[in-house]
């Protein structure tokens, strides 16, 4: 069976037909075409596939895009406004906090996730908000970094 889902992505509203058994990971990537959110291990291991609904960082490989209807999606794809990129973006670009990038936007979008319930999460807090997602290069720390970088830029009025 297929249904027009009616959601907010990436602040504007959308409707479009998708089927009952359609995942988030791929309405987004392949009927919209925001290729930005990653697949990975396509099983709810990595995190690669991250993205905010209504705020809260979910796994858009174990979502069913059907269960976002009425809500608000944001996808990496979303952060930066008129050319200037968001707190946790920039973190992670001062920080080096990303080399081959493709963990990179789940570990944006969970960030931003924790930033915008936490503005001065310790050290334990972005480790335990990250715990979902796996990166194989940079060895976490330049992870923590750039997260913690973001939350000074935060406190100094960017977005997360
Ligand atoms: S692709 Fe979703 S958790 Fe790995
Ligand atoms: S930067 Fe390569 S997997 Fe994380």
């Amino acid at each position: 069976m297929a249904r027009i889902l009616q959601l907010t992505l990436n602040g504007r509203a959308r409707a479009d037909a998708v089927s009952d058994n359609a995942l988030l990971l791929d309405y987004l990537r392949e009927i919209v075409g925001l290729t930005g959110t990653k697949t990975g291990c396509d099983g709810g291991e990595c995190g690669a596939c991250t993205v905010l609904v209504d705020d809260q960082p979910r796994l858009s490989c174990l979502t069913l895009a059907a269960t976002t209807e009425g809500r608000r999606v944001e996808t990496i794809e979303a952060l930066a406004t008129d050319g200037h990129l968001s707190a946790v973006q920039r973190g992670f670009h001062e920080k080096l906090g990303s080399q081959c990038g493709y963990c990179t936007p789940g570990y944006i979008m969970a960030s931003a996730g924790l930033l915008r319930r936490n503005k001065r999460p310790t050290e334990n807090e972005i480790r335990e908000a990250l715990g979902s997602n796996i990166c194989r290069c940079t060895g976490y720390v330049k992870i923590i970094e750039a997260v913690q970088h973001a939350a000074e830029l935060c406190a100094a009025g960017l977005t997360p």
